[in-house]
């Protein structure tokens, strides 16, 4: 590990200096994984044994799952292979029924998550193939998986994960154009994803350059609240379940991510006058249903904001995501969600970057 990787260097506080290093560790990772022409650079036996593959698993724990639950779609839509993402403490001990020939993806940004490895021990006993994706070069996951892609985001210090989620992410739609190119998907073959990750690099800049402006917002709506929603549909409400756990994990308010569609059948009754409520918006098909679920929230008293993409931005939205390929919005629209976090426990007082209760490595059962 470089030295100077790990000094805050002007940063209050880790988590800031990692969000910060977002646009860099996607243009890393474009330059890594890519070539020029736009091909993905990935070891050919990975390929080739995912390949054989009739059914993806992929088993993650907390913000790894998550950056799991995104991937599922771009497997699934740029490979069409089916995919499972599993809760990797859940896995372990839920006698699954597999396919025929599952391949697992293992994403950890520290390789050393126990409830992942308890997976992979069970994986390996029976043969099947795995890759690793981790930040953590020579972790537990990294040497007893089949293959390993490395995440290259530099040490991750802060226990919220950033920069993991985004380049795990990242990763899995290299990988699943990689995919989908050696299955002949057109989809997959017209998808640029090294030109989408320039767009993604400069678009982080664009919202990480909002910061003041979410500051005023965390401050006046996030602070006092008790409690707080996101929600979205389909890829935006994967969205929502990380942007959720990053507000709770670092300040203390008790926040879910929801598919939008589901508040109405409970969960809204915990709508209270000022309840922030955060509809997240990038997907064309979707977006007038949120915003509609945001409505029915904001009838009930609740204070209502809007993570929307470009093109489908209406005059009252709160921030404004740059566009970027559907598929791949939530390397956009949770960076808002972060900082809100990030300012939220700073404006409280809290300690950003150790939380209580919490540890960055988990590694018991
Ligand atoms: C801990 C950390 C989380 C992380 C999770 C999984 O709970 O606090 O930020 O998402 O472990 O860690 P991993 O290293 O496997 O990604």
């Amino acid at each position: 590990m470089d030295a100077s990787e790990t000094d805050k260097g002007p940063y209050p506080y880790y988590m800031l200096k990692e969000i910060d290093e977002q646009p860099n560790v996607m243009r890393k990772l474009a330059a890594l994984y890519t070539q020029e022409s736009g091909k993905p650079n990935i070891d050919t036996g990975l390929i080739n044994a995912l390949n054989e593959a009739d059914r993806i698993y992929i088993v993650g724990a907390g913000t790894s799952y998550h950056a799991g639950l995104v991937g599922k779609k771009m497997f699934e839509k740029l490979a069409h292979v089916p995919t499972e993402v599993h809760i990797a403490s859940e896995f372990a001990y839920d006698d699954p029924l597999l396919s025929k020939k599952p391949f697992f993806i293992f994403l950890s940004q520290s390789g050393e998550t126990a409830d992942s490895r308890e997976v992979l021990v069970n994986v390996n006993a029976h043969d099947y193939k795995s890759l690793t994706i981790t930040n953590v070069e020579n972790s537990t996951l990294f040497r007893e998986a089949t293959y390993t892609m490395l995440l290259h985001a530099g040490p991750e210090i802060s226990v919220a994960s950033t920069k993991a989620y985004t380049a795990q992410i990242a990763v899995e739609a290299i990988l699943a154009k990689a995919l989908g190119e050696a299955k002949e998907q057109t989809i997959a073959e017209d998808f640029d994803i090294r030109q989408q990750l320039g767009l993604v690099a400069t678009g982080m800049q664009a919202i990480i350059d909002e910061k003041d402006m979410i500051e005023k917002l965390a401050k006046k709506y996030f602070v006092p609240a008790p409690r707080a929603f996101y929600i979205g549909r389909g890829i935006d409400q994967t969205v929502s379940l990380e942007s959720a756990l990053k507000l709770k994990e670092i300040s203390y308010v008790q926040a879910e991510g929801f598919a939008s569609g589901e508040l109405k059948h409970g969960t809204i009754a915990l709508i209270e006058e000022g309840t922030p409520v955060v509809g997240i918006i990038t997907q064309e098909k979707t977006a007038n249903l949120t915003r509609s679920n945001l409505q029915e929230t904001m009838s009930r008293g609740a204070s209502t904001f809007t993570i929307v993409r470009r093109s489908l931005a209406l005059e009252d939205d709160t921030i404004i995501i740059p566009d970027v390929d559907e598929m791949i919005t939530p390397l956009l629209s949770v960076v808002p969600a972060q900082l809100i976090a990030y300012f939220t426990s700073l404006n409280k007082g809290l300690d950003v970057d150790r939380p209580r209760n919490l540890a960055k490595s988990v590694t018991v059962e």
